[in-house]
């Protein structure tokens, strides 16, 4: 008992003196889609996990302060929890899911079938940084998780400012790279402990706060677009980019 009290001390004390430093490392580069059967199977089935639910009401609820209306197209969709979230809670929106794995569109696809959303929901296989789709067509642009994926993150920003309609919006969530360390010891654990072994193999979720982005660096990124606003809320292992087309 009192081993027990000590470690757990001594894991507090470890946390308060070291956890809430913030990490300031080299960004590493990301694989561009994942197309790895095993690591789509591990991720789709880690998607449905509280989690990322938790993740993914807290997305939606970021929308909603942005009030989409129209066409929404979610950018690197994965497996399509997040479009079945919005098409949940926008049913007047259509959505248009957009993915680079053709085994990550596949399971989207499959994930969605039966579930009555019709033509509203549509998938596609294409690369962010040249949707195929036309010039000032779509409303809203959403992406979560998948920005540290992207080898030219300047090329999408443009490619989304050219889909958007006058006034359309982009709202992208990704990890932070420069967050809290507690935030990195959590995700060694859930790398080591928790999930299954296709992710370990492929060092996530590590890679991915590896591959992310800073805020300063997305403001500087934000600088060379001509969104006429912009903004980043930045939390302590995550932020939200937010901009609006003049
Ligand atoms: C970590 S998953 C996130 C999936 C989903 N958005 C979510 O929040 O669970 C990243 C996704 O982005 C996709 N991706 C990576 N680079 C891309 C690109 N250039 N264009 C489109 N999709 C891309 C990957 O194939 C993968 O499905």
């Amino acid at each position: 008992m009192t081993i027990w009290l000590s470690i757990i001390a001594l894991a507090i004390a470890l946390l308060l003196l070291f956890g809430f430093q913030r990490v300031y490392t080299p960004r590493q580069t990301s694989l561009e889609g994942i197309e790895s059967p095993e690591a789509v199977q591990a991720y789709d089935r880690i998607s449905r996990w509280p989690q990322f639910g938790m993740l993914r009401r807290m997305v939606v609820r970021e929308l909603k302060r942005h009030r989409p209306g129209g066409t929404i197209v979610d950018v690197g969709c994965g497996p399509g929890y997040l479009v079945t979230l919005i098409a949940q809670s926008f049913p007047y929106l259509k959505i248009i899911g957009i993915d680079i794995s053709e085994e990550m569109m596949q399971t989207a696809k499959r994930n969605l079938t039966n579930q009555g959303f019709g033509e509203r929901v549509e998938f596609r296989r294409g690369d962010a940084g040249n949707m195929s789709l036309s010039d000032a067509s779509v409303d809203f642009v959403i992406s979560s998780l998948s920005l540290h994926h992207w080898s030219f993150p300047k090329m999408v920003l443009l490619e989304i400012h050219r889909v958007l309609k006058p006034s359309g919006q982009f709202l992208i969530f990704d990890l932070r790279r420069d967050s809290l360390r507690g935030f990195y010891w959590l995700l060694h654990f859930a790398k080591n402990v928790v999930l299954p072994s296709a992710m370990r193999h492929i060092n996530e979720p590590v890679n991915s706060v590896l591959s992310s982005y800073t805020a300063s660096e997305i403001r500087e990124l934000l600088s060379l677009t001509q969104f006429a606003k912009t903004g980043i809320t930045p939390g302590f292992g995550w932020m939200f980019i937010w901009g609006q087309k003049s």
